[in-house]
């Protein structure tokens, strides 16, 4: 048994690096009893095997409606219908729905929008870059994937700047849902999209899922409908713009992986997979519960305690990733984390791949000289231990 540690002595130094940390408990064991900087506790597992195995223990719970303690704030209940927190049967079904709007083949039909997107997002970043000065979160990597997003889903006027308020304090504090108010704020908007789109149709995915309610109401509910929406728009976008905006940092770090990646372009897919293990975008999963005392690595956490895996830890494990500290683009990153594992292996790591690659591409095609513009140590994290990534990323484009 470890003692309680303690994240917020560790912070901020944990947010802009967690990585000698999760070494050190790594040292320490598997299993730790972690409290958060909101005062909750959970069971931290920094192991890669025992992360792994978490991922697919059917005693770790994701349907926090069932759990004895847990009360939903006004509209999380709405919000959290979704998939990602439920369990079989619900999830098998609401995953099925999607399911064909997210394969590999689907996501390649959308490769010329998500080029077009970036040219032109590129396009408006060198435009806006009088002094050869550029944000690149706010340039590239944060509206790239909001636009892929919402096209898909059929949103192309969702208010962004209200939606990327919400959803980012919904992503940073670090439970199953956010504070009270963005729930029910989000939940209302969210239903109104639901409503627009009833009104008025069109042949995207959204309009699809509503027909689904409408036409056959015991397969999709009202608020599976909402939660759905929700989480399709918040995983559609909170989590790629961490990949573009880490793996074009960890370039920039590392001068000849980056020069290595120009010379040969048929590296390009396994840099990506680099950049998800080395640095990727979800550090911790979305939290579980155990349903009864389930032993992992030694340690047996007691019913109804709450479990969170810390990807980017175990994707650093060395005994899995030989000298895993080393950002190297020709290793085998087979078996990484980054997506999750298991029945809740992330539904877009096809969409995310492809527009990492054409975004990395497109923007060392279109700026031979990019050069980062901050010391990296200065550089201010996003807070929280689920989402990881600059919230800004200064870079010279010329
Ligand atoms: C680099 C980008 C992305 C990363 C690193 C990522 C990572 C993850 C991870 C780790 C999970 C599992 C969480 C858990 O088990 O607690 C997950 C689930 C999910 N992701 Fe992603 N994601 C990314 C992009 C996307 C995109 C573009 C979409 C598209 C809409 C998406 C949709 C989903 C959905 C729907 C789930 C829930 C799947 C289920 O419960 O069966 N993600 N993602």
């Amino acid at each position: 048994m470890t003692d309680t540690v303690e994240l917020t002595a560790l912070v901020p130094d944990f947010n802009s690096d967690p990585y000698p940390h999760y070494a050190a408990l790594r040292d320490r064991g598997p299993v730790h009893r972690v409290r958060l900087p909101d005062g909750r506790e959970v069971w931290l597992i920094v192991g890669h095997d025992e992360g792994r195995a978490a991922l697919v223990d059917p005693r770790l719970r994701k349907d926090w409606s069932a759990h004895p303690q847990w009360q939903p704030a006004e509209g999380g209940g709405q919000l959290l219908a979704n998939m990602l927190q439920s369990d079989p049967p619900r999830h098998t079904r609401l995953r099925k729905l999607v399911t064909r709007a997210f394969t590999a083949r689907a996501v390649e039909a959308l490769r010329p929008a998500v080029q077009r997107i970036t040219d032109d997002l590129i396009d408006a970043m060198l435009a806006k870059a009088g002094d050869g000065r550029a944000d690149l979160v706010e340039g590239l990597a944060h509206p790239l994937p909001m636009t892929v997003i919402c096209e898909l889903l059929g949103v192309p006027d969702l208010d962004r700047e209200r939606f990327r308020r919400w959803s980012d304090a919904f992503v940073t504090t670090d439970g199953p849902g956010g504070t009270e108010n963005t729930e029910a704020e989000l939940a209302r908007y969210v239903g109104q999209l639901v409503e627009d789109k009833r009104r008025s149709p069109g042949a995207d995915l959204f309009s699809t899922l509503v027909r689904t309610t409408d036409e056959d109401g015991d397969r999709l509910s009202g608020d599976e409908l909402v939660g759905m929406a929700f989480l399709l728009l918040v995983a559609g976008h909170e989590t790629t713009v961490g990949l573009i905006a880490n793996g074009v940092l960890a370039l920039l770090r590392h001068p000849d992986q980056l020069a290595a990646l120009r010379a040969d372009w048929g590296l390009l897919d396994n840099a990506v997979e680099e950049m998800l293990r080395y640095d990727g975008p979800v550090e911790t999963t979305t939290w579980r519960y155990a349903a009864e005392p389930v032993e992992i690595g030694g340690t047996v956490l007691p019913a109804g305690d709450t479990v969170v895996v810390a990807l980017g830890s175990a994707d650093r494990e060395n005994s899995r990733f030989a000298a895993a500290d080393r950002f190297d683009i020709t290793r085998d990153t087979r078996g990484h984390l980054a997506f999750g594992h298991g029945i809740h292996y992330c539904l877009g790591a096809p969409l995310a791949r492809m527009e990492a690659r054409i975004a990395v591409r497109t923007l060392l095609e279109r700026c031979p000289d990019l050069a980062l513009d901050a010391d990296p140590a200065a550089l201010a994290w996003r807070p929280g231990i689920l989402m990881r990534g600059p919230v800004r990323l200064p870079v010279r484009v010329r």
